[in-house]
């Protein structure tokens, strides 16, 4: 079986990591193709580093632009490079525009597609990734749900077919690299941070970044704390801050610390050692949960509502005085309860992957 890989963006190279390790290990030939939707080192190579993963057989080199054109670029060349290849299936990750471009390609050219995260929505259409997904589990043949709730919105919208629970691949990534984080990580005794007195803070959803608004609210809380935060910047939430004029007043501020974003391992040892996280990010919500550490979501909405339920992430959106009282207050009892799954979801997916029979006729020679 040849399988062809489709990642682009920081969080599909973290999931990507222990599929491509269980798919080595069933001896499963996996052709890589990375879109350089993300390009900047330390939004990409570090990961294909620091995770083990095989350098990409290919990099398109699309880089930023508006979602069309950059989605187009992507769409323009995976399709070539299927047609090339050949695989028996394509495999996407997450909702980015590299998910959709490839799951575009690979359904236009009959091959069988396999969506890891499926079923996850916001109910947000303003959402660049909430179209990303629907299109792209419209678009697939096997769907590997993180957890029941992404299930249930599949059925919601009549997919049913091709559809398993089989955990969160993130999972199994935290399992497989936290002893890793603890052994090499020095990113704690660097920053001079003691563990359980500082904050983690991410930011780059365009909802909270392109608002002015939003973003200007967010930063007063990290204005009118004492306590560090360590805010590792996304370059387009640097960008934002750079034209709202605040760049000078957010850096002078002694207690947040805004530093490039860091590796994996680093990001690790950040969120479990951070006595809370203020983020809009999906794959840090979750990962904070995994090491129970409170998490104040800076969204109005999530997908992953099962942490929100458990009482371990509140969402309070990107009001100062409220975000405030939750960052005073907020403090989650007793220890989260395992939800995604057993830390071998990628296992699953190779089983699934292998066992298929392939739903779709495959491109004639
Ligand atoms: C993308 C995904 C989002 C995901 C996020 C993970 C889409 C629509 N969005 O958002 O779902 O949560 O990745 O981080 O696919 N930039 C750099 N260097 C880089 C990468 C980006 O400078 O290596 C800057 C560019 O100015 C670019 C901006 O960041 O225009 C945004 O990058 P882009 O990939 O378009 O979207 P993200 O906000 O990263
Ligand atoms: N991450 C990282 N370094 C950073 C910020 C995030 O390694 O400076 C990791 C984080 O631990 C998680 C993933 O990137 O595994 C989340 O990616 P991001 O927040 O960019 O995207 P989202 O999950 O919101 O799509």
């Amino acid at each position: 079986m040849k399988l062809l890989t489709v990642v682009g963006a920081r969080p599909q190279f973290i999931k990507a990591a222990p599929v491509s390790k269980a798919l080595r290990h069933a001896g499963i030939d996996e052709f890589l193709v990375h879109t350089g939707q993300h390009y900047h080192a330390n939004m990409s190579d570090i990961f294909f580093t620091e995770l083990d993963i095989p350098q990409p057989d290919v990099n398109l080199g699309v880089g930023s632009g508006p979602h069309g054109r950059q989605t187009a670029k992507m769409l323009m060349e995976l399709e070539a490079i299927m047609m090339a290849e050949r695989p028996d299936w394509v495999l996407v990750y997450g909702d980015t525009n590299s998910t959709l471009a490839a799951a575009l390609a690979a359904v236009k050219l009959h091959i069988p597609l396999a969506h890891v995260e499926a079923g996850l929505r916001s109910y947000n259409r303003r959402m660049p990734e909430e179209h990303n997904r629907v299109l792209t589990d419209h678009c697939s043949d096997l769907l590997f749900c993180p957890t029941q709730t992404a299930v249930d919105n599949l059925a919601r919208e009549g997919i049913k077919q091709g559809v398993h629970l089989v955990g969160d691949v993130m999972y199994d990534a935290v399992i497989q690299f936290a002893q890793r984080a603890q052994r090499h990580s020095r990113i704690l005794e660097r920053l001079a941070l003691t563990p359980k007195q500082f904050l983690l803070a991410t930011i780059h959803r365009p909802a909270n970044t392109d608002n002015p608004v939003r973003l200007k609210a967010i930063l007063d809380v990290f204005l009118q704390i004492e306590e560090p935060i360590i805010f590792p910047i996304h370059p387009r939430t640097q960008k934002k801050i750079a034209a709202l004029g605040w760049e000078e007043k957010v850096f002078r501020k002694h207690n947040v610390i805004i530093i490039e974003p860091v590796g994996y391992l680093d990001m690790l040892a950040l969120e479990q050692h951070a006595r809370l996280i203020l983020t809009d990010s999906g794959g840090i919500q979750k990962e904070a949960y995994f090491f129970a550490t409170p998490c104040i979501t800076l969204r109005d909405e999530t997908e992953w509502v099962e942490t929100v339920e458990a009482g371990w992430n509140v969402l309070v959106g990107a009001d100062t005085d409220k975000l405030l009282s939750y960052v005073r207050t907020f403090a989650p009892q007793g220890a989260p309860a395992p939800i995604f799954g057993d830390g071998k979801t990628a296992e699953k997916i190779v089983f699934f992957l292998t066992n298929s029979t392939n739903f779709r006729p495959k491109i004639k020679t």
